[in-house]
């Protein structure tokens, strides 16, 4: 039996971390890290407008939502490279309470072999999509007071692995980013942070030189994770704290997650 004071301090908790009443746009719903975070943010009580590329798997995705009573979902099929596909998602846009920026793309390439359309590729998805589609949401003041912004970030800012050049680039670049937007937002207590996940269980990592790793090297691999790899559910729950309240004093950071 709980006595009065325990019962408080549960109330308290669940009102913190309660999403219900927020509006989250999450891009790269259709897959990984983005799928796993919309179902999740929804059991949370959130409204959610999700989008990705693929129509067949970002309807996977909103038909495993979990809407809470009074709740609302939407999805639309973007290519957010592409101006005119972006631009019509901002419009259909209400006023937003979160932002959780997880589209992006790996693709390992020795520094050698480096091209021009090689870093327009990575920069054009990892950096000028979640760049420009904040800017865009605020000049169109779809972001409310108080909003929380996410960008994924990789642990790989830190720790470079053979061949992630462009892509660690392009994430630091956003995490930099990130930093001078907490800045710019916080007289309107909007705040703006980072996660540096490992390697987290998700299609991405088929595209990446560990996908194709042999064994041996495999388990020499697993030996930097001691906590084992991660599983997108790791970072929703992480991506669920900085939406809810519970984080309202956190912002300009980057979040280590796996530990590598
Ligand atoms: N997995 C990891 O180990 C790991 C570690 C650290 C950081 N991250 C970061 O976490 C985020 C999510 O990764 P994930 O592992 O969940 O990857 P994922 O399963 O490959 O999902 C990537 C998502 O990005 C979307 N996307 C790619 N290009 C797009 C475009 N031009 N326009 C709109 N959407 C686009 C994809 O849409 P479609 O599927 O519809 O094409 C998909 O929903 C990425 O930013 C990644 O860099 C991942």
């Amino acid at each position: 039996m709980l006595s009065l004071a325990e019962t408080d301090l549960n109330a308290y908790h669940v009102i913190e971390f309660s999403l219900s009443g927020k509006t989250i746009l999450i891009t790269g719903a259709s897959s990984g890290i983005g799928r796993e975070t919309a179902i999740m943010l929804t059991r949370a009580g959130a409204s959610v407008i999700i989008t990705g590329r693929d129509c067949g798997r970002l309807g996977a995705t909103f038909e495993s939502l979990v809407l809470q009573p009074d709740a609302t979902a939407a999805q639309y099929v973007a290519d957010l490279t592409a101006e005119a596909e972006m631009d019509s998602l901002i419009s259909a846009m209400p006023v937003l309470n979160g932002i959780v920026h997880c589209a992006g793309i790996v693709g390992p390439l020795p520094v050698k072999f480096i091209t021009q359309p090689d870093i327009d590729m990575m920069f054009a998805i990892n950096y000028h999509v979640p760049v420009n589609l904040t800017s865009k949401l605020l000049r169109n003041r779809k972001v409310a007071n108080g909003s929380s912004l996410l960008f994924m970030s990789s642990i790989a800012t830190r720790n470079p692995y053979f061949g992630g050049a462009l892509y660690s680039g392009s994430k630091a670049a956003l995490e930099a980013y990130s930093r001078t937007l907490a800045l710019e937002l916080v007289q309107k207590h909007i705040r703006s942070n980072c996660i540096q996940a490992g390697l987290v269980d998700t299609p991405m990592i088929v595209g990446t030189s560990e996908g194709n790793m042999q064994a041996e090297a495999h388990e020499r691999y697993l030996k930097r994770y001691p906590l084992g790899i991660g599983q997108p559910a790791n970072v929703a729950q992480t991506i669920l704290y900085f939406m809810s309240d519970a984080s309202k004093w956190v912002t300009g950071t980057s979040l280590i997650m796996g530990g590598e």
